[in-house]
């Protein structure tokens, strides 16, 4: 991944903000196509005109890396996307969306056990041959770590780096949001992480909940062996970059080979779409002070 190009700051493509977004593709260096939204054949013309006017990276929630075996049929499916796009790298979550027969509907975390990892390893080989690019996997949020782990998360994305080359998408609100929910210190989570393979960054806002809903702060409460809830950040992709995520994004950048950085706006978004270039030209003057 070291040799990947480098990209700049953009946004993630929504089909809501394309005409905003095209209206000034001259600020925004990179987009970023969400794979489920390109699943069906007849998506490759509005893809192939999207790539013709921006660079184009790659980002999917419905692989579910953690499964076995894959989805032989969505993985051929990500394959025309990858090709079509032409996009140097492909992103996804590590978590579990799938299970046979049925789809979660959601990012679920992995259980970080050997036997995992192999797993992992083996259908990152498996996607990077057939896309013939890249696998760049992304840190989720999580409201609750499962219990007994045999690695801590960073340890386990180092040793998939290691052992199959893939890169990593650092999620610097995810990453904020767990620090907070799950009450441990960011830093020390990136001092174990590889971040000499962090390729990609997401940054995003989210929505705090006082007390969480009844059903979050109860799963919570028993995740954290009944502790009490103090109120929960959810990741909504809904609100501006909050000024933690920023400084967080600073501390990553001194330290990795950042090569894209992504805004993710999925819900509410701003009557004035000048509120989300300000976030992806704030990115992309970080971007810059780090590189030079
Ligand atoms: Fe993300």
């Amino acid at each position: 991944v070291s040799s990947l190009p480098f990209l700049g700051s953009g946004m993630g493509y929504r089909r809501e903000l394309a005409a905003q977004q095209l209206a000034a593709a001259d600020r925004i260096d990179v987009l970023e196509i969400l794979v489920d939204h390109f699943l069906s054949e007849s998506s490759m013309d509005e893809l192939e005109r999207v790539s013709q006017r921006f660079p184009l990276v790659l980002h999917g929630v419905g692989l579910s890396i953690g499964s076995v075996p894959l989805d032989r049929g969505y993985l051929r499916a990500v394959r025309r996307v990858s090709d079509v796009s032409r996009a140097p790298y492909y992103s996804e979550h590590l978590a579990v969306t799938r299970v046979p027969g049925i789809d979660l509907g959601h990012l679920t975390p992995v259980w970080f056990t050997r036997e995992t990892l192999r797993r992992v390893i083996d259908n990152v080989h498996r996607v990077q041959e057939t896309l013939g690019k890249p696998v760049v996997l992304e840190n989720i949020a999580t409201l609750l770590e499962i219990p007994g782990a045999q690695l801590g998360q960073p340890e386990f994305f180092r040793e998939l780096v290691e052992a199959t080359g893939c890169g990593v998408l650092l999620d610097v609100e995810n990453l904020h949001l767990n620090a907070e929910n799950h009450h441990f210190d960011p830093e020390a989570f990136l001092a174990e992480m590889p971040l000499e393979s962090v390729v990609q960054i997401h940054t995003a806002g989210h929505v705090a909940v006082p007390g969480g809903t009844a059903e979050i702060a109860s799963a919570k409460s028993s995740a954290t062996g009944g502790q009490a809830v103090d109120g929960l950040s959810l990741d909504r992709h809904c609100a501006p970059v909050p000024e933690p995520v920023w400084a967080l994004l600073d501390r990553v950048l001194e330290r990795a080979p950042v090569k894209a950085i992504v805004l993710e706006r999925d819900v509410d978004f701003p009557e004035d779409f000048e509120e989300l270039l300000a976030d992806v030209e704030r990115a992309r003057q970080s971007l810059a002070a780090t590189h030079a």
